[in-house]
């Protein structure tokens, strides 16, 4: 009966349209945060998320909505992130929901992400409300987006409701379309619980908090689950849903949305996409889950104090916690010593992990720049797969070097397919097809190394279109490329972290302005440092660090103690995120200077 009054919805939309706005109007009507509670984009909690504006992760939240039917109806919104490094985040949410509304910007229209997460609503056979968003800009063309919806998307256009997150035009249709579209769930309360674990945290007191979504069945205090992938048993000590605050709760039911804790401790045993049943009474049969998610990128993560690998380890594994596309392995670098090998979606996502584990989890860290994966070919008739640039064999055992490509897809108005084109063609792409979807704009489609675009191809292509282009990409496969691995020596010895893989056209220019760039970002020791780019034994570019003759305070005639002291200890503190690797200081910028110079 319950369930009858229960929807369960995500907002989805391409980066910017604004899902997250929408959703603070949302909360704001149903009187979920006080207006005086309010601030922008509530559901952004991360301060990381809040400062660059962007959701990061997904988050579910509890809201009640009086009808205009005079019925009050349970809500569970879920806002997902826009950025295409975090779809997979959109496909965990999705599973928990019966509908979605899908957010288009008036002026911008359809963008890839827009068509995307579409394509993931639909594989999950969601109903769809559209929402043609921003109508308030001078710019909005609603008409032409209702086109682009019908035309591109394939759901009625003037079906869509129009509003402004911002000026609050259309949010209560939009409440009243969740009602009477998406519909309520139809899970059996009486049957055997059974969930899906969508998310989870790590909270030091309660162990982990598991977000689930009820399919089957109900769940209270006392009651003892089991973790079908693992068999894993624990009693639950508190369930509740996020209103948006942690809001206690006697009973979670068939259709609900909401966390459970059950002094779970290990991380190791819980993961999301997971079935949570009764250990008394299992249910037959686990939900499908999630796909498994392969990484796009690699890079090495290292502390900067070699005692401080344990630390690492922990906040690694906390953070897989809720982030399932995140990756790891130990790893020794002759340079960096013990680290670990990481597997990002993207570089958005990699810069993420990064500024989580340097400030929630307070650890200094070196990043390696990072590589894709390469299928090597060798003589001897074995393939291989390589993470680590270091780690690739000697070019005598070589046959071939395979790198993943991917399909692109460029949304881009007309005016701009030409400066698209040169771009594309520059990154070693080959020209797949192109289709116009209205008479405004294309979709052009590239076949590209992924190599070639995860590194700022989407700023180029941004900088290329005035910021029109809008763009996304599936793995199709592995090609033979002329591929080769380059050495940076620093003072004679190669640096295994600054080992790159890169296109024998491309060998000369690159190395050359990775040299350069490592003059500039390595400051000056006592000695004189040469770098050199090297292919096999060959040295392909050099260059050399000039060595300063005096520490700072050398020039301090006054003698003053104190100040000498604070100097040393400036020095000291401009230390985090340097490395000495043998007798050279080596800053973070300097593994990152690798990528700036494609
Ligand atoms: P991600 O969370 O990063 O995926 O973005 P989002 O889709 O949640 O977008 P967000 O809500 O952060 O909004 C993006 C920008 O658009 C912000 O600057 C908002 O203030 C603005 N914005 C959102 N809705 C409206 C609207 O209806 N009208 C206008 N003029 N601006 C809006």
């Amino acid at each position: 009966e319950r369930q009858k009054h229960i929807r369960n919805f995500s907002i989805v939309a391409h980066i910017d349209h604004g899902k997250s706005t929408l959703a603070d109007r949302i909360l704001e009507l149903t009187d979920t945060v006080a207006k005086r509670d309010m601030q922008a984009q509530v559901l952004d909690d991360m301060p990381l998320e809040r400062e660059r504006g962007i959701t990061i992760k997904l988050n579910a939240v509890e809201l009640t909505y009086h009808a205009k039917d005079g019925q009050d109806y349970i809500f569970h919104l879920i806002d997902t992130p826009g950025h295409v490094d975090f779809s997979y985040e959109v496909s965990r949410s999705l599973a928990a929901c019966e509908g979605a509304l899908l957010v288009v910007d008036a002026a911008q229209g359809v963008e890839a992400q827009t068509l995307a997460n579409v394509d993931l609503a639909i594989d999950d056979d969601l109903e769809i409300v559209p929402v043609i968003n921003k109508i308030d800009l001078p710019s909005a063309q609603p008409d032409v987006v209702k086109e682009e919806i019908t035309e591109m998307i394939g759901l009625d256009g003037d079906d869509a409701v129009l509003a402004s997150a911002k000026s609050g035009i259309g949010i209560e249709e939009i409440l009243e379309r969740i009602v009477s579209d998406v519909p309520a769930p139809a899970g059996d309360v009486e049957a055997p619980l059974k969930a899906l674990i969508f998310d989870s945290v790590y909270d030091s007191y309660r162990g982990v908090v598991l977000d689930v979504r009820l399919v089957d069945g109900s769940v209270k205090v006392g009651d003892e689950i089991e973790l079908m992938s693992n068999g894993k048993k624990f009693e639950v000590t508190e369930v509740g849903v996020m209103s948006p605050k942690a809001v206690k709760r006697d009973l979670l039911m068939a259709g609900d949305v909401g966390y459970i804790t059950a002094s779970i401790k290990t991380i190791q045993d819980t993961r999301v996409g997971d079935t949570v049943t009764s250990a008394d009474n299992p249910t037959a049969e686990a939900l499908a889950g999630y796909r498994k998610i392969t990484p796009m990128v690699y890079a090495g993560v290292f502390p900067t104090d070699n005692a401080k690998f344990n630390d690492l380890r922990d906040a690694l594994e906390k953070l897989q916690l809720n982030d399932a596309a995140l990756e790891f392995e130990p790893e020794t670098s002759k340079a960096l010593g013990f680290g670990f090998r990481a597997g990002f979606l993207g570089l958005l996502h990699m810069d993420v992990i990064q500024e989580r584990l340097e400030r929630d989890f307070d650890l200094d860290l070196i990043m390696t720049a990072p590589s894709v994966d390469y299928h090597v070919e060798k003589t001897d008739g074995t393939t291989i797969t390589v993470e680590n640039p270091a780690e690739m064999p000697d070019s005598s055992e070589i046959k071939d070097i395979l790198e993943p490509y991917v399909k692109a897809s460029i949304m881009v108005p007309n005016d701009y397919v030409g400066p698209v084109m040169e771009l594309c063609q520059r990154k070693r792409g080959e020209f797949d097809t192109m289709n116009y979807l209205d008479k405004y704009r294309v979709d052009v489609i590239y076949d590209m190394p992924l190599s070639e675009i995860i590194y700022d191809f989407f700023d180029d292509l941004k900088s290329n279109t005035k910021g029109y282009a809008s763009l996304d990409y599936e793995i199709t496969g592995y090609r033979a490329s002329d591929l080769v691995k380059m050495d940076i020596l620093l003072n004679g010895d190669p640096v295994d972290a600054l080992a790159t893989i890169i296109h024998k056209d491309f060998a000369q220019s690159r190395g050359r302005a990775i040299t350069a760039k490592l003059k500039e970002t390595i400051p000056r020791q006592n000695f004189e440092v040469p770098i050199q780019a090297a292919i096999g034994n060959k040295i392909i570019a050099r260059t050399t660090i000039r060595a300063y003759r005096k520490d700072v305070t050398a020039r301090i005639h006054t003698g003053d103690p104190d100040r000498r002291a604070k100097l040393l200890d400036k020095q000291k503190r401009g230390k985090k995120r340097m490395k000495a690797v043998g007798s050279v200081e080596v800053p973070q910028e300097a593994f990152m200077s690798l990528l700036e110079v494609n």
